[in-house]
């Protein structure tokens, strides 16, 4: 249980004053290859004959008259070709994974040095819980400067860490698992840590908690983690925790059902984000909500047309098993809402519509603050984390109207999906200053230079990002 990689990251990297055979790593812009120092004609000459000129995305080894490996030229292009956006130099993940073992380092410090060195360690990231292990013998690891190196190597785990989660399959990530590992960060940075479970979620009002995790055998819970000094801005973090998601009596398609093991997504985000927040000290009171269960078919699996209490008094009727993921969320947002903390963040795999609207690599996000929906997305796209923003168009409110209940939990219309969750949502939230949420795929559906195919912890780095420069102003 509780099984993670994640602190394997700093392994990536080699600390301390450079060495003399450390292998320089050149980042060639478009014909830039001339202005390459350091190279003999035979070298050139190689770069040539590879037809090597700076602008693909291509690396190339260049050997010494030893036949050892002398340099590496990455080509970065006209500068604006960073994955899935941002600067170019994020292409440096491709080195991590890709290069021979053994220590090399920046030949001059590229421009975003500290982000091309978390691409190298994010490219370097794999999932290898179910390999034989050792199959290949040592990492090619970057020289860092010991100056900034914490912040690198604390990103880069939170990053892996989040990825490790979400890849997990259900079998070995039930809420208990998830539980497991928030409690090795709790005790990895001071925090406190509190977990309702079971029947407890009923007798501590968590009627909807309970509710969608009834019917599995792996009791639903809700983790509730607190750290930092009280009188702090407060930030409270929560995160869709569903371990696997049927799609309950409402079941889903076999095509749909597949890589629903990924709908644990949103705490892998908030999980990853509340490593960043911790580990590099950001000035506030944090607090991190993960309902967590599992969204099963049984006997006492809740029903279509079931109308449900939740935590706030609000009563909802089911219209589909399917939407389980806002339910659990409204029950951890009354929560959070009730200590009135500056701002919410929501993370969650929540809808198929924002991957309709938006695709795998862009996910949504919703604010109640002008400020935000203005310069999160630029600041995002900055750092290869992109995000777009959707609007809380309240014109929607009403299709979330019940005949029996306070609300339902769809509106059964192919139409703005992805609003109408954010809005059931936000219906839970009255007294935060500030609410945002991020529906996220949580997924690369491809190899890119910044990870392999595979869980992705997406806007965790963007949140962080924008916390740290209004947090350390
Ligand atoms: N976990 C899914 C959403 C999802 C599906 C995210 C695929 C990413 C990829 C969520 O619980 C769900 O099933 N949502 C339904 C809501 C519908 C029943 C109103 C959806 O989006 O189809
Ligand atoms: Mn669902
Ligand atoms: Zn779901």
């Amino acid at each position: 249980m509780a099984e993670t990689t994640a602190w394997a990251a700093a392994e990536t990297f080699a600390l301390g004053a450079a060495a003399a055979d450390d292998i320089p790593v050149h980042f060639v812009p478009a014909d830039g290859v001339d202005a390459i120092g350091s190279l003999d004609d035979v070298q050139r000459a190689w770069l040539k004959a590879q037809k090597f000129s700076g602008n693909g995305k291509r690396t190339v080894l260049i050997p010494g008259s030893d036949g050892n490996i002398a340099s590496v030229a990455l080509g970065i292009g006209n500068g604006q070709q960073g994955e899935p956006s941002g600067p170019s130099e994020l292409l440096a993940g491709l080195l991590g994974s890709g290069l021979p073992a053994g220590t090399y380092r920046f030949a001059s410090e590229p421009a975003h040095a500290d982000l091309a060195a978390l691409a190298w360690s994010l490219g370097a990231y794999s999932f290898s819980r179910y390999l034989k292990k050792d199959k290949n013998g040592g990492r090619a690891k970057l020289r860092l400067a010991n100056a900034g190196s914490d912040r690198i190597i604390n990103t880069a785990e939170a990053v892996w860490l989040g990825r490790d989660l979400i890849n997990t399959p259900a079998s070995d990530m039930a809420p208990a698992d998830i539980e497991a590992i928030a409690r090795v960060l709790a005790e990895r940075h001071g925090a406190d840590i509190s977990v309702t479970t079971g029947d407890d979620l009923l007798a501590e009002n968590f009627p909807l908690i309970h509710a969608v995790g009834r019917a599995s055998p792996r009791q639903p819970r809700l983790i509730d983690m607190s750290w930092g000094p009280a009188g702090a801005p407060k930030i409270t973090l929560v995160g869709k925790g569903i371990t696997f998601d049927t799609g309950g009596l409402d079941i889903k398609p076999a095509s749909a059902m597949l890589l629903m093991k990924k709908d644990m997504g949103g705490a892998a985000t908030a999980l990853a984000l509340a490593h960043m927040i911790m580990g590099q000290g950001l000035k506030c009171r944090l607090r991190v909500l993960i309902p967590t269960a599992e969204n099963s078919v049984g006997g006492d699996a809740f029903r279509p047309g079931d109308v449900l209490a939740s935590r706030l008094g609000l009563s909802v009727e089911i219209g589909n098993t399917d939407a389980e993921g806002r339910l659990v969320l409204a029950d951890a947002l009354a929560l959070a809402d009730a200590d009135e903390p500056d701002s919410i963040f929501v993370f969650a795999t929540l809808t198929g519509a924002a991957r309709t609207a938006l695709g795998p690599d862009l996910p949504a996000f919703f604010t109640n603050d002008d400020e935000l929906a203005r310069s999160l997305p630029p600041l995002a796209a900055s750092i290869g984390d992109p995000l777009w923003n959707l609007p809380l168009w309240d014109g929607y409110r009403r299709h979330l109207d019940s005949d029996i209940a306070d609300m339902n939990n769809v509106w059964e219309s192919p139409f703005a999906g992805a609003i109408t969750a954010a809005l059931f949502l936000k219906r839970f939230v009255t007294r935060a200053r500030r609410f945002a949420h991020f529906d996220l795929y949580g997924w690369r559906t491809a190899a890119r230079p910044l990870g392999p195919k595979g869980g992705e912890p997406q806007t965790a780095r963007a949140v962080m990002e924008q916390l740290r420069r209004e947090l350390t102003s």
